[in-house]
């Protein structure tokens, strides 16, 4: 078989970290299938050529031709520009990529006792308040009211509390099997499922969330051995910050999904490391957490290593999980080593540096 990949790097660091990320899989060599790669446009500088910031031609070619992608980044301006929507939102939706799985873990330090913070957040992708349905009024006095649709809807959230079960049974099952062959695995309770919401406040939004993701484990034998627990979304912030430890998969709607999770990277040390797959049933697009960081876009200084663990997320769930696993050793023994780190780690390596030294151990 062969694998034919959409590869949109759209804008800012984008353009710097999804080459390095094309790098990597293309020196997987044979240990996967023959790749092809197919550049897609997408993104702001997009939208100002050609007047569409997701053109049509890369719906089409991603829908008829791949079997996956990869995302770089995408600059979406803060005010409203008619005409311009950010294209990832839409392709989450077009390509109904509802799980946006964000494995955040810190730096395996050798001889250290485990890591501080090795969680996945669960973030729900088509939903919540980035249906954006706003609207703006203006009252008798000439003030204005601005207005946001928030829809959570009882599909979405268990199908989003399955995907967040089903991870965390995988998760126990590999510390499992890792224990069995005699390693020594840190996490040393079942696997767990905090939901994490705010439902004292929104008791019919995310009341829904909750109740539906809860049903999930209710609603069969299959995942008794998985532990549930709820947390509010703020309080999450603050014990994620005070004892990361604990937390092992959280499942929240889109918007504090979207948010713990980058601040969740700062508990790892950056952006820059951390992965994601938007997944759905029929297609996955892998994308680093972070944007398009205009502060240090076109330097070469970008961290490369949130896209190229992106593109190891995405071939362990096309089932290449050898080859995912040398790509994520090869990445660990760059950052243990600490001679190749770029600034945000509090180095002095360019993105190619990086991407060549992990290179080098694959
Ligand atoms: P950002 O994630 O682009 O940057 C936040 C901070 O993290 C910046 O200081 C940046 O330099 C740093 N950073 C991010 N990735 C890094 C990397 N790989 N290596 C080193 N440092 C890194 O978030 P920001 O600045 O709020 O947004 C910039 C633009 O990105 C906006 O237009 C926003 O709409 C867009 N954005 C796009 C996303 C996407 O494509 N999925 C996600 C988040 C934001
Ligand atoms: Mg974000």
């Amino acid at each position: 078989t062969a694998l034919k990949l959409g590869m949109i790097p759209a804008d800012g660091i984008g353009k710097e970290v999804l080459p390095a990320a094309q790098r990597v899989l293309e020196a997987l060599g044979s240990a996967i299938p023959k790749t092809t790669f197919v550049p897609l446009q997408a993104g702001w500088e997009e939208f100002n050529r050609n007047g569409k910031a997701l053109p049509d031609e890369t719906v089409r070619v991603l829908k008829e031709e791949c079997d996956a992608a990869m995302f770089g980044s995408v600059s979406s301006p803060s005010h409203k520009v008619e005409g311009y929507s950010s294209p990832i939102v839409a392709l989450r939706k077009h390509l109904d990529l509802y799980a946006n799985v964000r494995p955040v873990s810190s730096v395996p330090i050798p001889g250290q006792p485990g890591p501080t913070c090795d969680m996945v957040i669960v973030r729900e992708n088509t939903e919540c308040l980035y249906i954006k349905k706003e609207e703006i009024k203006t009252n008798a006095d000439g003030s204005k009211i601005a207005l946001a649709t928030r829809q959570i809807t009882s599909h979405a959230s268990s199908r989003i509390g399955k995907m967040a079960f089903e991870i965390a049974l995988r998760r126990g099952q590999e510390r499992e099997a890792a224990r069995n062959s005699g390693k020594d695995v840190w996490w040393k309770g079942e696997p767990k499922v905090t939901i994490v919401h705010k439902s004292n406040v929104l008791s019919i939004t995310d009341g829904l969330f909750r109740e539906s993701v809860r049903a999930i484990r209710e609603g069969t034998d299959k995942y008794n051995g998985v532990k549930m627990e709820e947390q509010l979304v703020d309080s999450m912030v603050y014990r994620m910050f005070r004892e990361p430890e604990i937390f092992d998969v959280a499942v929240a709607p889109n918007l504090y999904g979207d948010i713990i999770s980058d601040g969740a990277a700062a508990l790892v040390g950056s952006l820059g490391l951390v992965p994601s797959i938007n997944a759905g049933d029929d297609f996955v697009m892998g994308e680093p957490v972070h944007g398009s960081a205009p502060d240090i876009e076109g330097k070469n200084i970008a961290n490369p290593i949130a896209s190229i663990r992106s593109a190891a997320l995405l071939l362990s769930s096309l089932g290449y999980t050898d080859s995912a696993a040398k790509i994520n050793a090869a990445v660990d023994a760059v950052l243990v080593e600490g001679q190749y780190l770029t600034p945000d780690l509090g180095g002095k390596a360019s993105t190619t540096d990086v991407t060549e030294a992990i290179l080098k151990r694959l």
